[in-house]
């Protein structure tokens, strides 16, 4: 279960002839693509503060001991303003759910999201019951904070547990203790009637038996929704100077089991390599990563894909919130965009849908590449004659692929099959 998102991209974004921000004549020029409609659209926003950055951690988070007002609402006034200018690229299309991650959103005031929200529906038309999630961290919890924050228009949070062991959190560097994420946990499921545990394993120094306690303390709360990550080791971070010494290959197979075993016992569906959910509170916005969605992404450093009938095209905001801030304010908040190449659409596309465990009708491939199905029938024969990949349907109109137990397990394998196929 590898790292979570940001979502899936095959390859760091090419520096580019950036053309930032947003001549909407220029993406709809004529392109080698045909796309029928544009997919559905999600809007991420990125909040870039941490009270302390943990060592494992490669987000676009910077440690700071005071998040004064006078900043968060500078911050809101950037984010704003990467908004307004980025309108003319998603003109007329509604969005289906709504991110706010971190970085550590739960730092900012209340009152500061509510005015975020609140000035990105008055400038983007949500659908009806439209997923706003907030991710949060134990160490920022106070008891009226999580209920505020739905006041403000939060329909789902994200708790950053990590672990329930104080010794292991203090391993990670975490601000916050076992009896903090408990406290946060409990509030999160009496405010809020969606919310997610995000946990690691693998962690260092950890057993299978410690992971079973972990599981089981999780599997109490009933979450609607848990997402588990294997620790990875990210080039620059402290871990990756000082690595810790990390569970063999063995042991973290055996964990996967016990986590595969308790969760199912637990009555939640593994519905995407780190995500279990019961019915109906799988993540929307995750979901339409996977599915190879579009998503605005404003904020320090975040990432955002826009198609349009004849093009993909991928942006990065500038990474350092001081300079992102400055350059949001002029207009000027996007510091590199650059359009997906044909050739490259294919493996980004299969990097996030074979993700999921239901796999994907395969008319959806047409749908978000506007690329013949042809260009990838080799490599999906391939994949199923290598027993990676089966067939669901077959030649019916809803026909779809999903990868077989061992595909999900050998899931680089599978996607590899994509690197250069006929686009
Ligand atoms: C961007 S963090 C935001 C949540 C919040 N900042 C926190 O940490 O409590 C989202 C999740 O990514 C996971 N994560 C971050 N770095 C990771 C790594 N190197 N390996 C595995 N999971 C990681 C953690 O589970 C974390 O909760
Ligand atoms: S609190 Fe979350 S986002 Fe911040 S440094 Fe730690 S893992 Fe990264």
């Amino acid at each position: 279960m590898s790292r979570p998102l940001p979502p899936v991209v095959a390859a760091p974004a090419a520096p580019g002839a950036a053309t930032p921000a947003t001549d909407p004549g220029h993406f709809l020029r004529p392109g080698t693509l045909r796309l029928p409609a544009p997919p559905p659209l999600a809007l991420y926003v990125h909040l870039p503060w941490c009270l302390k950055k943990c060592p494992y951690c490669d987000f676009n988070s910077h440690g700071t001991t005071a998040l004064d007002a006078a900043t968060q609402q500078r911050y809101v006034d950037a984010l704003v303003a990467d908004l307004e200018a980025s309108l003319p690229l998603v003109w007329g299309r509604r969005v289906s759910s709504v991110f706010i991650g971190g970085g550590t959103p739960s730092l900012f005031e209340p009152a500061v999201i509510d005015r975020l929200l609140a000035a990105v529906r008055a400038r983007l038309p949500l659908e009806p019951g439209c997923e706003v999630t907030l991710e949060a961290n134990p160490g920022t919890f106070e008891r009226e904070r999580f209920r505020a924050f739905r006041e403000a228009g939060v329909t789902r949070l994200s708790v950053g547990v990590q672990s329930f062991d104080d010794a292991a959190l203090a391993a990670l560097g975490r601000v916050h203790d076992a009896d903090q994420a408990r406290a946060a946990l409990a509030e999160a499921a009496s405010a809020f009637e969606t919310w997610n545990l995000d946990l690691m394993y693998a962690l260092p120094g950890q057993t299978p038996a410690q992971l079973a306690r972990e599981l089981d303390e999780a599997l109490a709360f009933a979450p609607p929704h848990l997402s588990i990550y294997h620790l990875t080791i990210e080039p620059n971070t402290l871990f990756a100077v000082q690595p810790p010494e990390l569970p063999d290959d063995d042991s973290a197979s055996e964990m996967l089991d016990l986590i595969a075993a308790r969760t199912a016992a637990a009555g939640l569906q593994r519905y995407e390599v780190s995500a279990f959910a019961r019915d109906g509170h799988r993540c929307v916005h995750n979901l339409n990563y996977w599915a190879f969605g579009d998503y605005l992404g404003i904020g320090a450093g975040a990432h955002g894909k826009l198609s349009f009938p004849e093009r993909v095209i991928r942006q990065v905001r500038w990474r350092e919130p001081a300079t992102y801030m400055a350059r949001a304010l002029e207009g000027r908040a996007v510091s590199n965009e650059h359009e997906v190449a044909r050739a490259e659409l294919p493996l980004e596309f299969m990097m996030n849908a074979l993700r999921l465990r239901e796999g994907f009708g395969l008319r959806l491939f047409t749908e978000r590449t506007g690329l013949p199905l042809s260009s990838v029938l080799a490599p999906l024969q391939q994949a199923r004659e290598r027993g990676l990949l089966e067939w669901l349907g077959e030649g019916t109109a809803d026909e779809r692929v999903r990868p077989t137990a061992r595909g999900f397990d050998f899931l680089s394998d599978l996607t590899a099959l994509f690197l250069n196929p006929r686009a």
